[in-house]
């Protein structure tokens, strides 16, 4: 061996860069670049947090007869007894229970209440079915209803606004794309993984996670929404979560079919998470690091072992709408097993010195709710003789720097080849 090796951690090394690109931000910043924000993958080198199946990536087929739904069908609800009725609103104290049979009350009965609860329901099967609704209101409340019929008084609409406003806030899927652009929203999502995961361990079974059915949003999803780029910040978010907690499958809800699937309906054009999804499949490796990232909340970073080359995969997506994300990369405990001097030629890898490439998957004309996902800049389709063209748009670069720009409201996928070190992805 001419060598010794050199069995410092490469996390020093990575630091050191780490800290000479926060000088570099800040001169951007002075100059009156693009606004940055910095941040730092913290990478465990050694520790495989989860081992996802080959085919981690899965999506469900349902049973979709052209015409699932009743569409157009209309759904009246109401009749007489729709005068009698109360809405539950929130933090109403009042005992909310159903009509009883009562010759002194109006129309033969008491008084009824809705409970949201049951409101919810109702509204969860009326999508469902694709109906059309039309809800009949109390038109009664605060009335008097004399022994001819005749109502007299004003019309008390105190509890048909609350039932209104209620209604609107709750409307499932209206800020569905706040909430996936919200960090605490989706980082919320581990508590469900964190749980599984407890109970699987303490059962001592062997026992292993899927995800089964996940569509994101409840019912056929949301036009412009799961079937649009933004939704991928979501998606994307889940598969890496999901892996980081060892869960070995994760199934999309669905292939074909309503506004979530990965496919459109009626072209069978993928949207753009079937394109995300298909990156994910290529370029993240069945083990998964643990990775912590400090700096910013909004960028949220998922590491697993390089699928087609030792190193690694780095999945970062910057929730941020102003801001580029500054990267800094460290990976701990991994051994530099070459002297390592960084005034020499750069590193190199077997793949003709590249040892970089970069996906970076933005919307087209940087409209999150676009069809249409840009890898590189380039927008992506399925090209008619060899399918996905994907290698050729990569970015390569020549050195494995420690840094990965993220543009605002982007995703990136950055494989670094790390062939001259041990880890536990060599
Ligand atoms: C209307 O009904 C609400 C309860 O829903 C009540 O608090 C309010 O006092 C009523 N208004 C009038 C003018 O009676
Ligand atoms: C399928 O694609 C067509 C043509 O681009 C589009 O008009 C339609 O909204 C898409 N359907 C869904 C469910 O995304
Ligand atoms: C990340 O930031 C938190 C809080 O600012 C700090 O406690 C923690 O040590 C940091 N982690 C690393 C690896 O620097
Ligand atoms: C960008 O920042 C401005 C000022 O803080 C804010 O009003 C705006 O909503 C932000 N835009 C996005 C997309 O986050
Ligand atoms: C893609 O790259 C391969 C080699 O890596 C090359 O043979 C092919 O011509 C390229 N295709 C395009 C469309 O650039």
């Amino acid at each position: 061996m001419g060598s010794r090796p050199n069995i410092l951690g490469l996390f020093l090394w990575l630091y050191y860069l780490a800290i000479s690109g926060s000088k570099f931000v800040a001169s951007q910043s002075n100059t009156g670049a693009p606004a940055v924000v910095q941040g730092t993958a913290y990478i465990s080198g050694t520790v495989s947090v989860g081992t996802t199946d080959v085919d981690f990536i899965c999506a469900t087929l349902d049973w979709w007869p052209p015409q699932k739904s009743f569409s157009p069908l209309k759904i009246r609800m109401g009749g007489t007894l729709q005068d009698n009725v109360r809405y539950q609103t929130v933090g109403d104290q009042t005992p909310c229970t159903g009509f009883v049979q009562n010759s002194a009350g109006p129309f033969g009965f008491t008084q009824g209440c809705l409970p949201m609860a049951r409101w919810d329901a109702l509204n969860v099967f009326f999508k469902e079915a694709g109906a059309r609704i039309i809800f009949g209101l109390n038109a009664l409340t605060g009335r008097t209803v004399g022994s001819d019929g005749t109502a007299t008084g004003a019309w008390n609409s105190t509890n048909a606004e609350s039932l209104i406003t209620y209604t609107i806030n709750k409307g499932v899927d209206d800020h569905l794309v706040d909430k996936i652009l919200d960090p605490n929203y989706l980082g919320g999502e581990s508590q469900t993984f964190s749980s599984l995961q407890t109970i699987l361990k303490n059962s001592g079974t062997s026992t292993v996670a899927w995800v089964g059915e996940a569509g994101g949003a409840y019912n056929s999803g949301h036009n412009h929404v799961t079937n649009t780029f933004v939704f991928s910040f979501w998606y994307l978010d889940q598969l890496g979560m999901a892996a980081s907690f060892d869960t070995k499958t994760y199934c999309r809800q669905s292939l074909v079919g309503g506004n979530y699937g990965l496919l459109n309906t009626t072209t069978f054009v993928p949207n753009p998470d079937y394109y995300s999804a298909l990156l994910f499949h290529r370029l993240m490796g069945r083990k998964v690091l643990a990775t912590t990232f400090n700096g910013t909340n909004k960028v949220r970073a998922y590491t697993h072992c390089a699928q087609r080359s030792k190193g690694i995969t780095l999945l970062l997506i910057n929730l941020d709408g102003n801001n580029t994300a500054q990267v800094g990369v460290s990976i701990s405990n991994v051994i530099v097993t070459q002297p390592l001097n960084r005034n020499s030629a750069p590193l190199s890898a077997n793949s003709g010195g590249i040892i970089r490439e970069e996906y970076h998957l933005t919307a087209a004309n940087g409209d999150l709710q676009s069809q249409t996902v840009l890898l590189n800049g380039k927008p992506l389709t399925v090209d008619s003789n060899r399918g996905f063209l994907w290698r050729n748009s990569s970015l390569a670069t020549h050195e494995c720097e420690p840094f990965a720009t993220c543009n605002c409201w982007s995703l990136l996928y950055s494989v670094c080849a790390l062939s001259q070190y041990s880890g536990s992805c060599l």
